[in-house]
């Protein structure tokens, strides 16, 4: 279990409080960010890829739907956002990606919770200011 509730004030800030908690994010997890448009699901992930040791660009998946990265661990970055068909997802093999080696980040998970286990760890993020973010564990 992760757990925090933290205020940013930067996109800096918010890849130093990711980095600062990489280490709880274990192979085998599974963690949902939630949270509107541009709040800093992407930041935060960058941040734990660098706390994670990997040197190298992160994109956001919008586009590819799913990145891997082989950090300390095998990182599988998945953003849900432009695919609302679950059906599509499970052809992408969605499944074979949750297993005990791999930590596994998705945004906009709650589009695709109807086939998430029940043991996906979230993390919320809110817009509070023009560069104000909360970012905390559920
Ligand atoms: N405190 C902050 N933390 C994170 N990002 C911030 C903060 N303040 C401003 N920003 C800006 O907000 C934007 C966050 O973008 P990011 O891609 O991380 O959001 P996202 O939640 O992944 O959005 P999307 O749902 O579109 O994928 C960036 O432009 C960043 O510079
Ligand atoms: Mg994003």
């Amino acid at each position: 279990m992760i757990q925090f509730d933290k205020n940013t004030d930067s996109s800096d800030q918010t890849i130093l409080l990711a980095k600062s908690l990489s280490s709880k994010f274990k192979p085998g997890g599974i963690y949902g960010f939630i949270g509107d448009l541009a709040s800093g699901k992407t930041t935060f992930i960058k941040g734990l890829l660098s706390g994670l040791d990997f040197v190298g660009m992160v994109n956001s998946p919008t586009f590819t739907l799913i990145n891997e990265y082989d950090a300390k661990h095998k990182v599988i970055h998945i953003d849900c956002y432009r695919e609302k068909n679950i059906s599509r997802w499970i052809q992408l093999g969605l499944y074979d990606y949750f297993n005990p080696n791999n930590i596994v980040l998705i945004e906009w998970p709650e589009i695709i919770e109807s086939i998430l286990p029940k043991n996906v760890q979230y993390i919320k993020f809110e817009n509070i200011d023009t560069d104000k973010r909360r970012i905390r564990s559920l």
